[in-house]
């Protein structure tokens, strides 16, 4: 069997930081990484990025190194990716914040509003409803991050949870301020509104935690699998018949129920600011269909059915 010579150098500076000798054709980058971190204990594999290129995509763990366009001495490039922390801590952190937060205003505590406001209760009965169904939303994406999604990446860089949690936090309190402020005007048709918009909220809360089930019925437990998703028996996965990230749609139709029943601004906004951001990664994640299964079904747009 030949052996590869691997030389690992500096992305940036193209200084060499390792040379591993007689490394076996079928080794993984994965396999790779274990041994460079043996020389550099400073960069655990979660650090490291190795690519072909010095400008080039990150190879993936599971790539073998003698299905890599290399000769028998490979030049890997390498990238620092700076401190990591499990996805899971990043979504915990993420999710427990904007259900704190909005509580901390629903029970009017001190220093919020003023001072004769001070853990007294709204009189109108949709800031009751709209805590509630805030609270469940984060409770629900708490519960699903532990025990429904099966991630593919173990880790993200530390530097994306603040930007993250600013975003989240910082919308929940905005929100949470005029929803629950003492001078708060419920919406202009009363309780019609708030009964359409509730119903709008729990549809989309039930079709998103479908989408999840679904997700995760197609990767067995510990694996990276990724197939096409199909519509079920469950008639809140028909929609991917039409779309690619029906998850997404219905969290987006979420929130829009609950800009609805709140008839609040920032709540819009946020709706907006969300539905931009989804839109990008579901545009991103219908290219990765169309690249990887050439039998994609071709009705499927990203996240609005026959629209975008
Ligand atoms: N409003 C907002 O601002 C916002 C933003 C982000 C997320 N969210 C909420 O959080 C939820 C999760 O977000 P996400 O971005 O992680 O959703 P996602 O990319 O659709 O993934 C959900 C889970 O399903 C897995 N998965 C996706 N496609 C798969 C396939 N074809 N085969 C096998 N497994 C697959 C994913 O694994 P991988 O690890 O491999 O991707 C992940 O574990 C969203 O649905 C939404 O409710 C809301």
């Amino acid at each position: 069997m030949k052996h590869y010579e691997v030389e690992i150098l500096d992305a940036k500076t193209r200084e060499k930081l390792c040379f591993l000798d007689k490394v076996e054709p079928h080794a993984t980058i994965a396999e790779i990484k274990n041994l460079f971190t043996k020389t550099h204990p400073q960069w655990y594999p979660a650090h490291q990025s190795l690519c072909l290129d010095p400008k080039g995509k990150s190879l993936k763990d599971e790539d073998v190194l003698q299905k890599l366009p290399v000769g028998t001495t490979a030049t890997l490039y390498f990238r620092d990716l700076g401190a990591q922390i499990s996805w899971v801590t990043v979504f915990l952190t993420e999710y427990a914040g904007p259900l704190f937060i909005y509580l901390l205003f629903y029970f009017r505590v001190p220093f919020i509003y003023s001072h004769k406001y001070d853990f007294t209760s709204s009189r109108h009965t949709v800031v009751h409803l709209a805590c509630i169904c805030h609270s469940f939303h984060y409770i629900k994406r708490l519960l699903e991050t532990l025990f429904v999604h099966r991630f593919s990446h173990g880790t993200m860089p530390l530097r994306n949870i603040f930007k993250n949690c600013t975003y989240y936090w910082g919308f929940a309190a905005w929100m949470a301020y005029y929803i629950n402020h003492p001078l708060y005007t419920p919406p202009t048709y009363g309780a019609q509104q708030v009964k359409l918009a509730l119903a709008i909220f729990v549809i989309c809360q039930l079709g998103n935690f479908s989408i999840h089930m679904a997700l995760r019925d197609l990767r067995p437990a510990g694996s990276k699998t990724r197939k096409i998703p199909y519509p079920s028996k469950n008639p809140f996965t028909w929609l991917f018949l039409l779309v690619s990230c029906p998850n997404y749609t219905y969290e987006v139709g979420s929130w829009i129920g609950f800009a609805i029943m709140t008839q609040c601004l920032p709540v819009a906004l946020f709706s907006l600011v969300g539905f931009t951001q989804v839109t990008i990664w579901a545009k991103g994640k219908h290219r990765s269909y169309l690249k990887e299964f050439q039998d994609y079904p071709p009705l499927r747009m990203p996240i609005i059915p026959f629209l975008l």
